[in-house]
């Protein structure tokens, strides 16, 4: 690939930047000194610096992160300063080389959970098409009683002001121990996406979601060790189980 486009990938700056970085004389391929941003490295071989410090390619990186509430499901590019008044997931992912980083699919503001983040759109298109209706289990407390009726209703696809009514789905009822102090609190799979979804279900059986989080996505689930706002890479199992979607 041309080495303006690798450091780009690489996090160094954008296209122009590094133009300008090569233009200084500042990297090098193989200890010589580039001055052409068009010539081509091979990002598996060849060894790049830039002021003399090796350059950290990935040509796709997959990070699960738990979202915590008040970060918006968006990507910002670093550096990019539009908006900093409102926290991106993607600006959570302190160490990253890719610039490109989005997450798959969205969290509300207030949601937490589990959030894939990657630059590998071939895999997020995968795991968000409702062909596939990729399973994905929420943590849901709720401000009133769900009575075994409204969880039986919602299991069967409720009607929430679309189209079409929801995709059965399925609704259990956790031990004491995950109980809130007040209303109740189930654990809920859904096999869509839609806009609000969980809440809306809820709210079709008059109960408002006080709490959200995503425990699952498919085979990923969210890491217990993790805490909100922490991220981690895949590991080689999890990415082997994701791509099988
Ligand atoms: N359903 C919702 O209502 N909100 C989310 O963030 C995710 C699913």
């Amino acid at each position: 690939m041309r080495l303006d486009k690798y450091l780009a990938e690489a996090g160094c700056g954008t296209r122009s930047e590094v133009k300008k970085l090569i233009g200084s004389h500042r990297v090098s391929v193989n200890g010589q000194t580039v001055r052409d941003p068009g010539q081509k490295v091979d990002e598996n071989a060849d060894k790049v610096l830039l002021d003399g410090r090796a350059v950290r390619y990935a040509a796709f990186e997959y990070y699960m992160l738990y979202k915590p509430a008040g970060v918006i499901s968006a990507s910002r590019i670093p550096g990019d300063l539009k908006d900093l008044s409102q926290t991106c997931v993607t600006d959570l992912i302190k160490d990253r080389i890719r610039s490109d980083l989005f997450p798959v699919g969205r969290l509300d503001k207030d949601t937490e959970g589990l959030l894939l983040i990657t630059n590998d759109g071939a895999l997020a298109h995968r795991l968000l098409s409702p062909r596939k209706h990729v399973d994905k289990t929420y943590y849901t407390e709720l401000d009133g009683r769900l009575t075994k009726d409204a969880a039986e209703r919602i299991m069967a696809g409720v009607d929430i002001g679309d189209d079409k009514p929801t995709l059965p789905c399925e609704i259990e009822i956790p031990g004491a121990d995950m109980m809130p102090v007040s209303g109740s609190a189930c654990l809920i799979t859904i096999r869509e996406g839609r806009y609000h979804q969980v809440k809306r279900m809820f709210a079709a059986e008059g109960l408002t979601v006080t709490y959200l989080k995503r425990l699952s996505m498919g085979p990923l689930a969210l890491d217990h060790s993790l805490k909100p706002g922490e991220y981690r890479p895949l590991t080689e199992e999890e990415l082997y189980q994701i791509r099988k979607v």
